[in-house]
């Protein structure tokens, strides 16, 4: 292990020694840095379906009760805090571990690059290679999915 070898070396210069000895720790700070911003250009569907994933429009309306609903459903058995945090900003407790982070709902940004079609169909299929599982038939049904939606929705405006 060379790298080991460096850190034990006859290195004098005490600058230098300090640095082999903090590195680790840099490319610690830079590899967090990174996992926190998740790239919002790309989209989260197969691409082959985009279209008509996007046109999918959400069948309840954005009444205060329905955003309650999706509330309770997001910070309850639909288990959404646990990853993206109990106000929506991306931080529960299970998100320090997570590359990429879970989304940030309170980032207006990331609403107007998603339709709703895309959101439910990420809430319904999960994104491969993220902690973002399939939660439809898990913990919440395809209506539940919806309310939830309007909930998030409700966080970026
Ligand atoms: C185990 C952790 C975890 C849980 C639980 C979780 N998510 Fe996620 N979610 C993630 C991660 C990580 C991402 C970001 C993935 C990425 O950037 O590709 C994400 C992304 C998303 C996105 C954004 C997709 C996009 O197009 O960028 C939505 C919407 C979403 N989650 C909704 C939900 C809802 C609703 C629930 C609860 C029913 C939920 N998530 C539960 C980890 C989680």
């Amino acid at each position: 292990m060379t790298f080991l070898n460096f850190r034990k070396s006859k290195v004098k210069n005490p600058l230098i020694r300090l640095f082999y000895w903090i590195s680790p720790f840099l490319l610690l700070i830079v590899s967090i840095s990174f996992a926190a911003e998740p790239d919002l250009s790309k989209p989260r569907v197969p691409s082959a379906q985009l279209k008509e994933i996007q046109a999918k429009k959400n069948p309840f309306p954005a009444t205060k009760e329905n955003i309650e609903k999706g509330k309770a459903l997001y910070q309850g058995n639909g288990t959404c805090f646990t990853c993206h945090g109990k106000e929506g900003r991306g931080d529960g407790l299970a998100a320090p571990g997570l590359d990429p982070s879970p989304r940030n709902f309170t980032n207006t940004a990331f609403h107007a690059m998603r339709t709703d079609g895309e959101l439910f169909w990420v809430i319904r299929h999960g994104i491969p290679g993220t902690a973002m599982m399939p939660m439809v038939g898990s913990v919440i049904t395809e209506e539940e999915a919806w309310l939830v939606l309007l909930y998030e929705r409700s966080l970026g405006k």
